[in-house]
C-alpha cells in the first residue's frame, strides 16, 4: 500500500519511517504542498497524508478521487483546510489526529506569553552582547491577572489548568463549558465578558466560518487597553490588519502568534535568503511587542511520536474496512 506525503519535512520522515516498520507501507515523501498545482502528479497511491497548509479543496479532492485515492489522512488536529463535504460526496475517508499532545500546544502558549511579557528573548540577545542593563525590560506579573481563554477543548483546557496554577483568574468562553474545568476554579462568561475583563486573551477555538476573524476591530475594541493577545490556534481567527491598527494605537500592548492567516507561503520554510513579499508579516515583525513563532506549538518529541503512530494506525484500520481506534479521528 502506497501513501504519498505532502509538505514533508525531515522530521516527518524520521518519525513516520520509525513507526512504519510494523505496517510496511510504501511511503513517498514530497516537500511540496498539496494543491491544484500538483494534484495531477498523484499516481498509484491509495492514501495521501497532508498537513495544516495543504489545500485540500473540492477541486483537489475530485482529482484525488479520479486517481484512485481512498484516504486523506491529516497528520494534525485542525481540519479547516479540507473540504469535508466534497470528500463525503466522493465516498472518500478523511481522518486526523484528534489529540496528539494538547500539552505541547498549551505549554508553548505559556512559553510565548512569558517570553513576551518578561522580554526574555530581548534579555538573551542583550546579555550575549555584554549589555547587562535592565532598561526597557520591565515586565508584569501574571499572578493576580485575569486571563481570558476562548475555546476550552483539549488545548484550551490544558492551558486553563496551567495558567490557573500561576494564580491567575481564568475566565473562559466556549459554546460548551467544561464542568471539569469549572470545578477546578475556571469561570465562564460570554465572549464580550471574557474579552472586556481580561489582561491576557488566549485563543484556542477551531477556525470555521463562525470563528473566522473572531478578533477584529469590534472585538479588539471590547478588550482592555493594554491587553496581551496570544493566538496559537489558527491564523484566520485574527484579522491581522485590525490587530496591526490596535498595535499602532497602543490599545493592544502585546501580541504573540504561532499562526498567521497567510502562513502557507512562509511557515515551515527557510526564507533567510529570500525577499519576503508579504508586507503584513514584515510590519508585524517590526513591532517590538510582537512575538512570532512559525507554527511550532505542536513540535515536541511526544507530539510527533503520537502523530506518526495514530496516523499510521488509522490508515491501517481504514484499509481493513475498520474505524480508526481513536475517537473523533474519522471526519468523513
Ligand atoms: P478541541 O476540539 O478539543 O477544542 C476546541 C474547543 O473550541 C471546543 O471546546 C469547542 O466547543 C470550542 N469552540 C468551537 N467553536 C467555538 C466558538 N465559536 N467560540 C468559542 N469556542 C468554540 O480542539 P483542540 O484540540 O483544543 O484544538 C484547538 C485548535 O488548536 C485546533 O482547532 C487547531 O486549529 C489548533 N491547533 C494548533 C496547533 C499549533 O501547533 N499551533 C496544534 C494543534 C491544534
Amino acid at each position: 500500500m502506497k501513501i504519498l506525503f505532502f509538505s514533508a519535512k525531515p522530521y516527518d520522515r524520521q518519525f513516520f519511517d520509525a513507526y512504519n516498520k510494523p505496517y510496511g507501507f510504501e511511503i513517498e515523501y514530497l516537500e511540496t504542498h498539496l494543491g491544484p498545482h500538483i494534484v495531477n502528479a498523484v499516481d498509484g497511491q491509495e492514501a495521501v497524508c497532508v498537513f495544516v497548509n495543504d489545500k485540500v479543496n473540492a477541486e483537489v479532492i475530485s482529482v484525488l478521487h479520479a486517481k484512485g485515492v481512498k484516504i486523506i489522512a491529516l497528520r494534525c488536529a485542525g481540519f479547516n483546510n479540507v473540504d469535508l463535504d466534497a470528500a463525503r460526496a466522493h465516498g472518500m475517508r478523511v481522518c486526523r489526529v484528534p489529540e496528539y499532545s494538547p500539552e505541547a500546544v498549551a505549554e508553548h502558549t505559556v512559553a510565548m506569553l512569558l517570553t513576551l511579557i518578561r522580554k526574555t528573548h530581548k534579555a538573551y540577545n542583550r546579555v550575549r552582547e555584554q549589555n547587562f542593563s535592565l532598561n526597557g525590560l520591565l515586565g508584569f506579573n501574571l499572578h493576580g491577572k485575569t486571563v481570558g481563554v476562548v475555546g476550552t477543548g483539549k488545548i484550551g483546557g490544558a492551558f486553563c489548568r496551567i495558567i490557573n496554577g500561576f494564580g491567575c483568574r481564568v475566565l473562559a468562553f466556549d459554546l460548551f463549558p467544561n464542568p471539569g474545568l469549572q470545578s477546578a476554579g475556571i469561570e465562564y462568561g460570554t465572549l464580550e465578558e471574557v474579552l472586556s475583563a481580561s489582561d491576557v486573551v488566549s485563543l484556542h477555538c477551531p477556525l470555521n466560518p463562525d470563528t473566522h476573524y473572531l478578533i477584529n476591530e469590534k472585538t479588539l475594541a471590547m478588550m482592555k487597553p493594554g491587553v496581551t493577545l496570544i493566538n496559537t490556534s489558527r491564523g484566520g481567527l485574527v484579522n491581522t490588519a485590525h490587530a496591526i491598527e490596535a498595535l499602532k494605537n497602543k490599545h493592544l500592548a502585546n501580541l504573540a502568534i504561532d499562526v498567521y492567516e497567510q502562513e502557507e507561503k512562509l511557515f515551515f520554510k527557510d526564507l533567510s535568503e529570500s525577499i519576503i513579499e508579504d508586507d503584513t508579516i514584515q510590519r508585524l515583525m517590526s513591532f517590538p511587542n510582537v512575538l512570532v513563532t512559525a507554527h511550532q506549538a505542536f513540535f515536541t518529541e511526544e507530539a510527533l511520536t503520537e502523530i506518526a503512530q495514530v496516523t499510521l494506525r488509522s490508515i491501517d484500520s481504514l484499509l481493513r474496512g475498520k474505524l480508526p481506534a481513536e475517537q473523533n479521528a474519522l471526519l468523513v
